[in-house]
């Protein structure tokens, strides 16, 4: 039971799913084969190859599917987990790997899609906002949900708080979505 991580920048998802399980059983840590970015620089990267995880950067993404293709097969993931990658994925891509391809997104979607979505849920007041997981499908942050759950903003929030707020969530709750998926 495998999956591949494919991300844009800093990683602390990445950290959190590789830091699940068990530190000295090992029990429910989570086999990532590789991570893979569209960006040479991204923090990311490095998080991989701190843990001596395989890395690809690939800026053009046709070769970058092509990539992550070819390393699903050759390794038999089950699963590709976008942890904050920034691109959208081709519908070639995505109808091939249906089901088989997951999101983390900081709001309560359909809300606030987009790159901006804690900020823009911040400025619009909203009382509670969240996390969810879904499915990844053609559109921006559109496809089927599997997991949402509710942030509240406090009155005394600062924008930085809620990022800190939603950051926590999304630690805890990515790395457990991810093992009940592969667990079936
Ligand atoms: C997360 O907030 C995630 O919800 C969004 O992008 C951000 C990635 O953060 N899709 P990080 O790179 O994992 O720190």
């Amino acid at each position: 039971m495998s999956i591949v991580v494919l991300l844009s920048g800093s990683g602390t998802n990445l950290q959190a799913i590789m830091d699940a399980g068990h530190p000295f059983t090992g029990e429910g840590r989570i086999d990532i084969k590789y991570v893979v970015s569209d960006k040479h620089q991204a923090y990311g990267l490095e998080r991989a190859q701190n843990r001596k995880i395989p890395t690809v950067a690939q800026p053009q993404l046709n070769l970058l599917e092509k990539e992550v293709t070819d390393i699903c097969i050759a390794n038999s993931v089950e699963l590709i987990v976008l942890a904050g990658f920034m691109r959208l994925l081709t519908p070639d891509f995505v109808k091939k790997w249906k089901k088989k391809i997951i999101n983390i997104h900081p709001s309560l979607l359909p809300s606030f899609k987009g790159a901006h979505a804690i900020e823009q849920a911040y400025e619009y007041g909203v009382k509670y906002t969240g996390v969810t997981i879904h499915y990844v499908d053609e559109g921006m942050d559109t496809g089927p949900i599997i997991a949402q759950e509710i942030v509240p903003v406090a009155k005394s929030d600062c924008l930085n708080d809620l990022h800190a707020k939603i950051h926590k969530i999304e630690h805890r709750l990515y790395p457990t979505i991810i093992r009940e998926l592969l667990n079936g």
